[in-house]
């Protein structure tokens, strides 16, 4: 039996009717452009949350986690409703109420995605939760709309104005591939992204860092962009070229013109990156890295001295590229790397950190992995 059906039983008196499992997320490049109707290019971690599911008989839903043992959530499915409190149920809750489920349920959570490593645990929990659901109820919801669904939730249940990207890959993604999104249709590719042939490793490096304006600084650049959009009389700053773009600076102020000009640039980017990829060629996907770094630092300012140290350090110690993943102000940074010299490098962020006086880093590796799906029980 596994395990989670295991503890689902000693919690509620009976075996769970469906288990299913998400990952979390990194994103090789295309950054802060997914509510910009950009592409961007994530890969699925081999870290997942896996949730397990009953239906109830009456309206009682009750929400456990392996992690917090002696909390059991319960609401009635007639209280669900967005924005109460900070209950780490909320992500869960959310998708349910999206979602209607229509009956009571008993849910166990196991979330085995580093919490506020910006690897995206948010994502990979409410992408578990509707995997279950949309199983154990028979809904038949593609993985678009369950992307959808679940950036739905986070955005009108928890609150928190996220793109379309991490829900996507975590339903989306293939073992060995790049998720090569277009955030306007939810169309993609996907793009093999097999660098241990080739002797590189993609380092994850967890600053530990999480400054205060991840929540208010997410939402300011976002409404820059719309602000950008609007003056400009576009559609999206998809529908724009870089030189385009540049030749109607005096249209806009300059911190509204800097941010789009980093939206812009990053959406080329993308697809040079996946050029690169395409024909192997590894040193121009990692100048693309160290530009999309730059960008987000110098242009859309959402870097912190702790991403910054980690990149300048990998790419001290001979990294193709480097730069900051997700959100920005804390959480992670990626190097492309040589595996023989991945072990060095490491030794020598932590070092750097120490003497900077920042919290020590945690590192990860990981291989492009599946997307969410339903274990057999
Ligand atoms: C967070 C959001 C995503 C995306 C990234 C930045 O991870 O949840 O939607 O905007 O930041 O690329």
């Amino acid at each position: 039996m596994l395990e989670i059906s295991k503890r689902f039983h000693d919690l509620f008196g009976r075996g769970p009717e469906v288990i299913a499992a998400a990952p979390g997320r990194v994103n090789l490049i295309g950054e802060h452009i997914d509510y910009s109707d950009g592409f961007v290019l994530p890969f699925a971690i081999s870290d997942t949350t896996v949730v397990a599911i009953a239906k109830r008989s009456d309206n009682l839903i009750r929400i456990a986690s392996v992690q917090k043992r002696t909390d059991i959530m319960e609401m009635q499915l007639g209280e669900l409703a967005p924005y109460q409190g900070e209950s780490w149920a909320r992500y869960a809750l959310g998708v349910l109420w999206v979602l209607g489920v229509d009956t009571g349920v008993e849910v166990l959570i196991n979330g085995r995605v580093p919490l506020g490593a910006g690897l995206s645990s948010s994502a990979a929990l409410e992408c578990a939760v509707a995997t279950a659901v949309n199983h154990l109820f028979e809904m038949g919801k593609s993985l678009p709309e369950l992307a959808r669904a679940t950036q739905k939730a986070e955005n009108d249940y928890v609150g928190v104005p996220c793109g379309i990207m991490d829900q996507s890959v975590s339903l989306m993604a293939h073992p060995g591939s790049a998720l090569l999104l277009d955030c306007r249709d939810l169309t993609s590719e996907h793009i093999p992204f097999l660098i241990a042939p080739q002797g590189l490793e993609l380092l994850i490096i967890d600053t530990q860092a999480h400054h205060k304006l991840v929540d208010g600084g997410y939402a300011e650049r976002r409404a820059s962009c719309e602000k950008a959009v609007a003056e400009l009389g576009i559609t999206s700053l998809r529908n724009i070229s870089v030189a385009e773009y540049a030749a109607r600076q005096s249209e806009l102020d300059p911190v509204t013109y800097i941010r789009g000009f980093h939206a812009v640039t990053e959406m080329k980017r993308v697809l040079d990156a996946v050029e690169a990829l395409k024909s192997n060629n590894f040193t121009r996907l990692g100048e693309l890295l160290n530009q999309s770094h730059r960008s987000l630092r110098d242009d859309y300012t959402v870097s912190c001295p702790e991403l910054n140290l980690a990149v300048d350090t990998a790419l001290a110690q001979g990294a193709l590229g480097a730069r900051m993943v997700g959100g920005g102000f804390g959480g992670s940074a990626i190097a492309l790397i040589r595996t023989d010299h991945v072990k060095r490098c490491q030794g020598a962020i932590t070092k750097a950190f120490a003497e900077a006086n920042f919290k020590a880093p945690r590192f990860f590796t990981s291989l492009p992995s599946a997307g969410a799906h339903v274990i057999p029980n």
